[in-house]
């Protein structure tokens, strides 16, 4: 019989932006009975908004410009599981991380990487998903939080929440009302996911 786990899993948020999920995961990962804590937010981005956010809240942080290596995607994603491998990572949860991952990367978090997107996947992959909603006349739009697996914004889902689509939206209002929706999803799929984990 396996062993119960103790403890919580130790998860690290990548992000490229401001950070609003990332923000919504470490409170989360912050109730006496999360499954999970956020022991680590790394950026791509030197200027990530988040990255302030989660060092006010004493949240480790670590930047891997991609900048720093140019075309070599190889070589910054090894510089990024560096720095997951030192803090005892488990699991990834990708934020507004806004960089196409290797097989490197996916091969080595392979179902212990998960990925959050502004669409009812698989509607919308990629960018501009608010505009593309409203353009097609779709009643719905919403959010994913799906396993990351090689293609963009591809994977088995593991949750999704729809929100509807007003006629006076536009992208940007229409992001707004997802946005909220995802900080509502994305800590209680991890929560899940991580409960799941043995
Ligand atoms: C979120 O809407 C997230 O779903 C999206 O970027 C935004 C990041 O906001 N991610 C993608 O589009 C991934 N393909 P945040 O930095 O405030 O969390």
């Amino acid at each position: 019989m396996p062993t119960p786990r103790t403890g919580r899993v130790r998860v690290a948020v990548l992000i490229s932006g401001a950070g609003s999920n990332m923000a919504a995961l470490i409170d989360a990962g912050r109730h006496a009975d999360a499954p999970f804590e956020v022991v680590l937010v790394l950026s791509n981005k030197p200027d990530a908004g988040g990255l302030a956010i989660a060092g006010s809240g004493g949240v480790a942080t670590a930047v891997v410009a991609q900048a720093a290596f140019g075309k070599d995607r190889a070589a910054h994603e090894a510089a990024v599981q560096t720095v997951l491998e030192a803090h005892g990572v488990e699991v990834v949860a990708l934020a507004g991380y806004m960089r196409l991952l290797t097989p490197f990367l996916v091969g080595r978090w392979a179902g212990r990487m998960l990925n959050i997107h502004p669409s009812l996947l698989p509607k919308y992959p990629g960018l501009d998903t608010h505009a593309r909603a409203i353009a097609a006349g779709d009643a719905e739009a919403g959010c994913t939080v799906h396993l990351v697996a090689e293609g963009v914004d591809d994977g088995p889902v593991l949750g999704q929440a729809a929100v509807p689509v007003l006629a006076e939206d536009t992208p940007a209002s229409l992001a707004q009302r997802v946005l909220a929706s995802e900080h509502q999803l994305y800590p209680r799929v991890l929560a899940d996911f991580c409960r799941s984990l043995d």
